[in-house]
């Protein structure tokens, strides 16, 4: 039988690496239901967490970078006593994964882009964000950046077959605050270009792209994979910008292929 001696010399290995989520706007980290279902059969370590102002987060004082949203996976990596995590981000999640590598790289051991873009906002775009975010604080009306985002996340396939799919978005749109929607558009709206990080990233980095995406394009996810030293790019067929959601088999099987690798260390 062994009996616990306190003086015996322990070195812990501990494989705590976790996959971590960032989620999209204007939704929350429930957007990733179907793969922490996933994971969780794997008994693979995750984690997801809401942006201050969407789902169950609550607002802090001050306006944020996209930097800063950074900064809350940072420290809740740290605060969960994890080193480095495989991080996934789709969408705003890129632009803040991008981020994050930009300040800590040391925390990445591996990093899967899904339809999001490396490149800052366009004029145009930019002018966009902010003509709405003067009608959201004149109005409170939240109902035609809801309309557009739901118009450009789903195939037509999904528009046509899934209702349901569509509802459960909406509803996770509803759950952000007004003012967690306006600050992050705006952070949005000034994030930097991190199109100079790619080359930098020389370890096996996938990039997912939805077939329809026209938020962020299959052509725009060819031209990261093409900067990246290890670059890999994955089109999702009948997908647009949600494609974790659209096809959650076809992501899930690209995501564990991935995390596969990032763990064999290949
Ligand atoms: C998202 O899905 O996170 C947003 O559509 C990204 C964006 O507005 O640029």
């Amino acid at each position: 039988m062994l009996t616990y001696d306190s003086h015996i010399q322990t070195e812990v290995f501990s494989p705590h690496l976790p996959v971590f989520f960032l989620h999209a706007f204007p939704v929350n980290r429930k957007m990733w239901q179907p793969q922490m279902t996933f994971l969780r059969e794997k008994r693979m370590d995750f984690v997801a967490f809401d942006y201050p102002g969407f789902g169950d987060s609550p607002l802090p004082e001050n306006d944020l970078s996209i930097e800063d949203y950074g900064e809350y996976a940072y420290r809740l990596l740290k605060e969960l006593g994890m080193d480095q995590a495989i991080f996934v981000g789709l969408s705003m999640g890129g632009y803040i994964a991008l981020a994050l590598y930009r300040r800590h790289p040391e925390i990445f051991r591996g990093l899967l882009l899904a339809n999001t873009k490396a490149a800052a906002d366009t004029e145009e775009g930019r002018q966009g964000r902010y003509k709405m975010i003067d009608y959201l604080k004149r109005t409170h009306d939240l109902s035609p950046l809801f309309r557009f985002h739901l118009s450009k996340f789903f195939s037509r396939e999904t528009k046509e077959k899934n209702r349901q799919l569509i509802g459960q978005v909406k509803s996770l749109m509803e759950e952000a605050s007004q003012e967690g929607i306006i600050r992050a558009h705006r952070a949005m709206a000034e994030r930097a270009d991190s199109t100079d990080l790619l080359s930098e990233m020389n370890f096996p980095v996938w990039v997912i792209a939805g077939e329809e995406d026209e938020i962020s394009t299959v052509e725009e996810a060819q031209g990261i994979a093409e900067k990246l030293p290890q670059g890999k790019l994955h089109i999702i067929p009948n997908a647009a910008h949600l494609s974790n959601l659209e096809q959650p088999e076809a992501f899930n099987k690209i995501m564990w292929e991935y995390v596969e690798k990032v763990k064999e260390g290949v």
